[in-house]
C-alpha cells in the first residue's frame, strides 16, 4: 500500500473498476481492443493485428488477475498474447512499439509466472527492437514504410516507453548490447527531442546516413513548434523509467524538467487539451495523456526522497488528474466496454474524441499504484 495518505475514492474506483471488467471480459474473449463502437469494444484481429495497442487489453487482464485472482482474466491475458506471434513473423508489423505490445502480456507473463514460451517471445521482440537501432545518429528508427527508406531517418518521443523491453532483455541475458542501444536512444532524445522549456518534439528526423539531426515534425500534435500531450506524457513517463532502470541521474533530472513543464500548462479543474498549444476556442482533450502522465508523476514522486517537497507535489498533481479523469471520463456502467471517455488519438483526427485502450489501461495503472497492487509491468 502507499504509504502516504491515499483518497477513500481511490480504493473504491478500483473495486468498481474490478466488477466492471469481469462483466466486460465475460463478453470479450479472445478479441484484441483498440476503441469502441457505441460502447463496444472493437477487434483489431481482423484490422490490424500488429497495431500498436494490441497488448494493453493483456495488461489491463493481467492487473486485474494480480488483484482479484479470477482466472478468466489470466486465460484471457494468456489469449492477448498468443494473438500477437503472428507480429513475430512479420518485418513490416514490427516495429519501435515492441515495448507496448510485449511489456503487458508475455513479459508480465513471464514475471508473474514464469515460462519458456514468454520469455522467448519478449526476447524475440527485444532483438528485433535493439535491430532497429542506427549507429548513425544513435537512434531507434520508428515506423516502417514500402521499403523506399523515407522514414528510416524518424524516431518520436513514444519510444522512450518501449526502451524497458530493451532494459528487461538485459536483465535476462546480461548481453550489455541492450542496454547501450537504450541509453543511445535516451541520450538522443535528451539531446534532440527535449526544448529548453522542457517541453518534447513528437517526431525527429535524422539523416540515416549521416546521421545528422534534420528537423522536428509535429506529428499527432497541433503543429510546428507545439507540445502534443500524449508525446509529453511519454516523455515523462519513459524518462522517469529509464532513471529507475539505470540510475543515470540525467535521465532523474530530465523527467523532472518534462514534468515541471506539464505542470506549469495544467488548467485548474479542466481536461489536459490534446495539445498544449492547441487554440483557446479547442475544447478537445486526451484522457490517455492525463492518465498516462498520472503514472509517470506517481512513479517520480516515489524516485524522490520521501520528505522532498517536488514529490508532493508531483504526486498531488497525479492525484488531482485521476480525480478529474474520474469525475469527468470514468464510465463504470457494465453496459458498456470502455472505462475512459475523451480520448484522442491525435489532434488532426477524423474522431473529435474517442475511447482508447491504452487510456483505460494506464489509468488502472495510476489507480492500482495508488492502491499498492500495481505489477509493475513496465519494470519488466
Ligand atoms: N504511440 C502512438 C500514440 O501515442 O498515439
Amino acid at each position: 500500500m502507499d504509504t502516504q495518505t491515499v483518497p477513500a475514492w481511490v480504493a473504491e474506483t478500483a473495486a468498481a473498476i474490478e466488477t466492471k471488467l469481469g462483466l466486460v471480459a465475460h463478453r470479450s474473449r479472445g478479441i484484441l481492443p483498440y476503441t469502441t463502437e457505441n460502447g463496444r469494444f472493437d477487434d483489431m484481429r481482423g484490422k490490424n493485428p500488429c497495431w500498436w495497442t494490441n497488448g494493453f487489453w493483456g495488461g489491463i487482464l493481467w492487473q486485474m488477475y494480480a488483484y482479484s485472482g479470477k482466472p478468466l482474466y489470466r486465460e484471457l491475458a494468456i489469449e492477448n498474447e498468443l494473438a500477437l506471434d503472428g507480429n513475430l513473423m512479420d518485418p513490416y508489423g514490427m516495429d519501435h512499439d515492441s515495448g507496448f505490445k510485449w511489456m503487458p502480456t508475455a513479459v508480465a507473463h513471464f514475471r508473474l509466472e514464469g515460462g519458456g514460451d514468454s520469455l522467448r517471445r519478449g526476447l524475440l521482440a527485444a532483438e528485433n527492437l535493439a535491430g532497429r537501432f542506427n549507429p548513425a545518429g544513435n537512434y531507434i528508427r520508428a515506423w516502417n514504410d514500402g521499403n523506399d527508406g523515407s522514414t528510416a531517418g524518424w524516431a518520436i518521443i513514444d519510444c522512450m516507453m518501449n526502451l524497458p523491453l530493451l532494459y528487461w532483455a538485459y536483465a535476462q541475458t546480461s548481453d550489455p548490447r541492450f542496454c547501450h542501444i537504450a541509453t543511445a536512444h535516451a541520450d538522443t532524445v535528451r539531446e534532440r527531442f527535449i526544448r529548453d522549456d522542457g517541453t518534447a518534439i513528437h517526431i525527429g528526423v535524422f539523416d540515416p546516413r549521416s546521421g545528422e539531426f534534420l528537423h522536428s515534425l509535429p506529428g499527432q500534435g497541433y503543429g510546428e513548434g507545439s507540445a502534443w500531450t500524449r508525446g509529453q506524457a511519454w516523455a515523462l513517463y519513459g524518462f522517469t523509467l529509464s532513471w529507475l532502470h539505470t540510475r543515470k541521474r540525467e535521465y532523474l533530472d530530465t523527467a523532472r524538467r518534462v514534468a515541471d513543464a506539464f505542470l506549469a500548462r495544467m488548467r485548474p479543474g479542466r481536461g489536459i487539451p490534446v495539445d498544449f498549444c492547441q487554440p483557446e476556442t479547442c475544447a478537445r482533450e486526451d484522457s490517455s495523456a492525463a492518465a498516462i502522465a498520472a503514472c509517470g508523476l506517481l512513479e517520480l514522486s516515489r524516485a524522490l526522497p520521501a520528505v522532498q517537497a517536488d514529490g508532493r507535489v508531483y504526486r498531488e498533481a497525479a492525484l488531482r488528474l485521476l480525480d478529474y479523469l474520474r469525475e469527468n471520463c470514468l464510465n463504470l456502467d457494465g453496459d458498456v466496454d470502455f472505462l475512459l471517455a475523451n480520448g484522442a488519438d491525435s489532434y488532426h483526427s477524423d474522431r473529435a474524441q474517442m475511447t482508447l485502450i491504452y487510456g483505460d489501461y494506464f489509468f488502472v495503472e495510476a489507480v492500482w499504484k495508488l492502491i499498492g497492487r500495481d505489477i509493475g509491468i513496465w519494470m519488466g
